[in-house]
């Protein structure tokens, strides 16, 4: 139904483009038509790899209404499946991370899963004629590790996730050193009644730094802007700052301080991973925008560190402030953006883009905005 206008979202000029046009952020017909073209076919991080460290060790990754295992296998291989019991369909595991004991058993059945997979034991099927356990498996998924965390893809035809992020994991690895050697401290899930691109929207524009709330300019305070930098690189995407100088950060000096970096790193891998460190923070945190419907999303926190160092006062006060503050004060925005997307009194806006590509210019808005309608539309 909405062909027509389709092809006059004019969005080849990033300083001359309005926004993507509003009802991308709440139509039911576009956000099946988004489900079925991104998020079913795109790279989704799960977990960091010290989270499935041992055999059964498992990490559940739900997208709308599919549910997804990345599991530890005896071998040491990680498999990644569909958690659905190939007897009559029942889900098997409810729980966001574990560990299984030797099989996954089915609560229905009772059928038993190996860890890769493979169908051990179905109970009282002896009789049946044209069956043999041994050729049924739980329906796996491509699974892949970049710099240390776990991605699948629901698309078994899909291309590497490597080839999509080249030059991410270097990039990485430069500002979050650490990254093969961090191990989860803090899960932190919030809904939030926006669609997952206003989140993304505002997370990867500066402009709104040093004008929006009071915890903003706390950490606005940290960076100096004038080497900060936005960058699009395809299928990725980074925006970063040196530090300021200061005594103290987080409400605690810096004075003596370990960190990934002073830097404020952030990098995003298409279409809903981040993964950053703020300043003088010996944390690497991840940022997932999970759809949970047009206008419903489920914001997922992960906090990650050195598995070698302890915790510093300073980074656990990062956590918390991030959790309890910037957070809130984030989440309460993308809702107010949502709540006017609706209104009859607007449609497109105008992208903020300066020549330079500046601290303020929300180029990286317009490109991931370009990514959503090509995937969508071709
Ligand atoms: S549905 Fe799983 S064993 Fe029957
Ligand atoms: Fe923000």
């Amino acid at each position: 139904m909405y062909e027509d206008n389709l092809t006059n979202w004019d969005h080849s000029d990033a300083e001359t483009a309005l926004t993507l046009p509003s009802r991308y952020y709440y139509d039911e017909a576009l956000f099946r038509l988004e489900a079925k073209t991104i998020h079913y076919r795109t790279w989704h991080c799960v977990c960091h790899r010290s989270e499935i460290e041992s055999p059964g060790d498992f990490v559940k990754f739900d997208l709308l209404d599919q549910s997804i295992l990345v599991v530890k296998g005896e071998s040491g291989n990680v498999y990644a499946y569909h958690n659905v019991c190939q007897h009559r369909g029942t889900q098997l595991i409810k729980e966001r991370r574990g560990k299984i004991k030797h099989s996954i058993i089915c609560p229905y059945h009772a059928w038993a899963y190996q860890l890769d997979g493979r169908l051990r034991k179905a109970a009282r099927t002896d009789h049946l004629k044209d069956f043999d356990p041994a050729r049924i498996s739980l329906k796996s998924v491509p699974i892949e590790e970049v710099a240390s965390f776990c991605y699948v893809n629901m698309d078994t035809d899909t291309s590497p996730l490597a080839d999509d992020v080249i030059g991410a994991e270097s990039e990485m690895r430069r500002f979050l050193p650490d990254l093969d050697d961090v191990v989860l401290v803090n899960e932190t899930d919030y809904v939030v009644n926006a669609n997952w691109k206003v989140i993304v929207d505002n997370a990867i524009e500066g402009y709104h730094f040093q004008l929006s709330g009071p915890i903003h300019k706390q950490l606005a305070s940290l960076i100096d802007f004038s080497g900060y930098t936005l960058e699009a690189h395809g299928k990725w995407w980074d925006f970063k700052g040196p530090p300021a100088s200061v005594d103290t950060a987080f409400g605690h000096s810096v004075a003596g301080e370990t960190y990934q970096t002073n830097w404020f790193y952030n990098i995003q891998l298409w279409p809903m991973t981040t993964i950053y460190a703020f300043p003088y923070a010996d944390v690497i945190g991840t940022f997932n925008q999970i759809p949970l419907g047009p206008e419903k999303t489920l914001l997922r926190f992960g906090h990650y560190q050195p598995k070698s160092r302890s915790q510093s006062a300073l980074s656990k006060a990062v956590v918390d402030w991030f959790n309890n503050k910037l957070g809130p004060e984030d989440i309460d925005l993308n809702v107010a953006v949502q709540q006017g997307l609706r209104s009859f009194g607007f449609d497109q806006g105008r992208y903020v883009i300066d020549a330079e590509r500046g601290p303020n210019s929300e180029h990286l808005l317009h490109h991931f905005h370009q990514l959503v309608y090509h995937a969508m539309h071709g």
